[in-house]
């Protein structure tokens, strides 16, 4: 895995959802190449626990951050100032705070069927104004 040849050394990044997944991995990239990283998220999975003990202990910080709350975005400019001495550069959006279910073939299928499969149920279709099959 490679960042191109976009250069992250001795850039400040933050990156939301990076407790777990593909962020994580995005964050730990950009330590390697130099960069010093606000890792933001509601939580941290156990892999980015030991990424925040071990190769991230200096280089990054993790803030609790809901990505759906202004003050709370705002907050990780102030973290940044306050540990690093300046704002970000780089703003990697990670976070999945939004699955377009109502784009995908899913809202074809009729509300057991999705509801069967786990992904969503009739009460998130009505909150999500999806129509509805007969
Ligand atoms: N994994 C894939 O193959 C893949 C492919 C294409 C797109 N994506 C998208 O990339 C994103 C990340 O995927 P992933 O597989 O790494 O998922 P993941 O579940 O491992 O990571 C998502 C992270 O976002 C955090 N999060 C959720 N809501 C949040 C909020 N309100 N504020 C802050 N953080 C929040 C979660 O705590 C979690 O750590 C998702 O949107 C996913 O749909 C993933």
């Amino acid at each position: 895995m490679s960042l191109g040849d976009f250069p992250l050394k001795g850039k400040i990044a933050v990156v939301t959802g990076a407790g777990s997944g593909i962020n994580l991995s995005f964050a730990q990239l950009a330590v390697k190449q130099g960069a010093r990283v606000i890792v933001a998220d509601l939580k941290l999975t156990e892999d980015g626990e030991k990424f925040m003990n071990g190769e991230g202990a200096k280089a990054a910080v993790f803030t609790r951050c809901d990505v759906s709350k202004r003050s709370e975005l705002e907050n990780l400019l102030k973290v940044s100032e306050e540990k690093f001495g300046d704002v970000p550069e780089v703003y990697i959006a990670g976070a999945g705070v939004f699955e377009p279910v109502c784009l995908s073939p899913m809202i074809q299928m009729k509300e057991t069927e999705i509801g069967r499969r786990g992904r969503t149920s009739g009460t998130t279709q009505k909150k999500m104004n999806m129509p509805r099959s007969t």
